[in-house]
């Protein structure tokens, strides 16, 4: 064999239970997982007890916009409409080769982190289509080692953009994005609740998935991104994928209106995504800081209603949304902060409940992309991360160090564990935040 990692726990072990086991890696693939595998390999890593999990998985991120900070200034108020004040004034400035390079630069930062497959939404509003040009140029370059997912994403509306611009024909905006996808992105956005009305927002959902379903793909919107109870664009997101059989291949993103909206409405709404099989994407990190803003107090979470959805059958992921942009000033590629923000505003504090929170930023988004070979079985992707932790849990209580990243049977990536010197009298010389016992 290639590569053996031994003494691997799993993210399906229970501690003190389960046998840590060997991950046998042949070329680019797994080709088995038991416990003291009998074989050599020309080079083996020592897990020593830690968690061995499947890649980080984002599905939902910006990668036009990010580490753009300070480009041409900093969002000073921290507030959602400086951010598009300011993605505005940075838009024009725009170049390709900037773009490439801020963009392979958050891809080497992912790398680090152990997150090798990003699905990022791309701004389709700009009829040059620089950003779709300079991110398929990206996904090019970064295919060895992470898997780039490009939504068109028709930021300032599909139909709100039509006829904003002097001559500009009908449908402008779903002719930029449907020239996005004969480019080569992956996956069709949209943005209803940015839509002049309603029935525009509800109009343009149906457009989208009818033009998804005649092409073959995947649906991501950005759906009910507002504090308005009343913004109710996922039902008819569910209704149009039970429609036309697009069942399991679309997702909601951000979905916060949801948190705001009645009791005895989600009752109803719930069960329809489950039955279209519609995915929800929360992105705690930005809802929780751009939502609730008009409120005084109580401040309502920005964040969609993520046990409830996953008590009902949905599958529900966490993204990242934004690294070093115009909307965010924070971030630095790491899905367990993403997790561990997640699993606060939730309260996704129960046993059962943290886990949950890892499957959301790992398998979870693995599904909504539609990830072939992912997982840590044999006949996978020989793709995954050895965190300094010894179960998900407390991977995301540490934000533990990446101590190697393995993508298709080769280390890419590898972090020192965290420690801590001490030179306290009597006390140990060293922590590392590890329960002892
Ligand atoms: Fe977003």
């Amino acid at each position: 064999m290639d590569l053996i990692i031994r003494r691997a726990v799993l993210t399906t072990h229970i501690a003190h239970r389960d046998e840590p086991v060997d991950i046998g890696i042949d070329g680019d693939r797994i080709v088995a997982v038991e416990p003291r595998l009998a074989a050599a390999a020309r080079e083996e890593i020592d897990a020593a007890g830690l968690l061995v999990a499947p890649p980080f998985v984002d599905a939902h991120f910006h990668m036009d916009a990010t580490l753009s900070y300070g480009l041409p200034r900093v969002n000073a108020s921290g507030t959602l409409l400086e951010g598009i004040a300011l993605w505005g004034e940075l838009k024009p400035h725009l170049t390709q080769d900037a773009l490439v390079e801020r963009a392979l630069q958050y891809c080497d930062w992912a790398v680090a982190r152990g997150l090798l497959a990003i699905r990022s939404h791309v701004d389709v509003s700009d009829a040059r289509l620089l950003a779709v040009e300079a991110l398929l140029e990206v996904k090019r370059r970064v295919a060895p080692y992470l898997d780039l997912q490009l939504v068109a994403f028709p930021q300032d509306g599909l139909l709100r953009s039509a006829d904003a611009r002097p001559g500009g024909r009908p449908l402008g905006g779903f002719d930029n994005l449907k020239r996005a996808i004969e480019m080569g992105a992956d996956v069709v956005g949209g943005i209803p609740h940015f839509e002049r009305t309603m029935a525009d927002g509800a109009e343009s959902v149906r457009l989208l998935c009818e033009f998804a379903a005649e092409k073959g793909l995947r649906v991501d919107m950005h759906c009910d991104e507002s504090d308005d109870p009343m913004s109710r664009h996922i039902e008819t997101l569910a209704a149009q994928t039970h429609r036309l059989g697009l069942h399991g291949r679309v997702a909601g993103s951000h979905l916060t209106s949801m948190h705001s909206m009645d009791n005895y409405y989600v009752s109803k709404l719930l069960p329809l995504m489950r039955e279209a099989g519609v995915a929800a994407i929360a992105n705690p990190l930005i809802n929780i800081t751009l939502q609730g803003r008009s409120d005084t107090y109580p401040k309502r979470r920005g964040m969609t209603r993520v046990p409830e959805m996953l008590a009902a059958g949905i599958n529900v992921a966490f993204g990242h949304d934004c690294v070093m942009d115009p909307w965010y000033s924070l971030g630095s590629a790491d899905m367990l902060e993403v997790a561990h923000m997640g699993l606060h505003v939730a309260q996704m504090t129960g046993v059962d409940a943290m886990r949950a929170s890892f499957d959301a930023v790992t398998v979870n988004a693995a599904t909504i992309l539609g990830l072939e070979g992912y997982g840590i079985a044999p006949g996978c992707y020989a793709d995954c991360v050895l965190l300094d932790a010894r179960d998900p849990i407390d991977a995301i209580r540490l934000r533990a160090a990446r101590l190697a990243v393995v993508r298709r049977g080769r280390v890419v990536a590898r972090s020192p564990a965290a420690r801590a010197a001490l030179s306290l009298e009597g006390r140990p010389a060293e922590v590392d935040f590890k329960l002892s016992r």
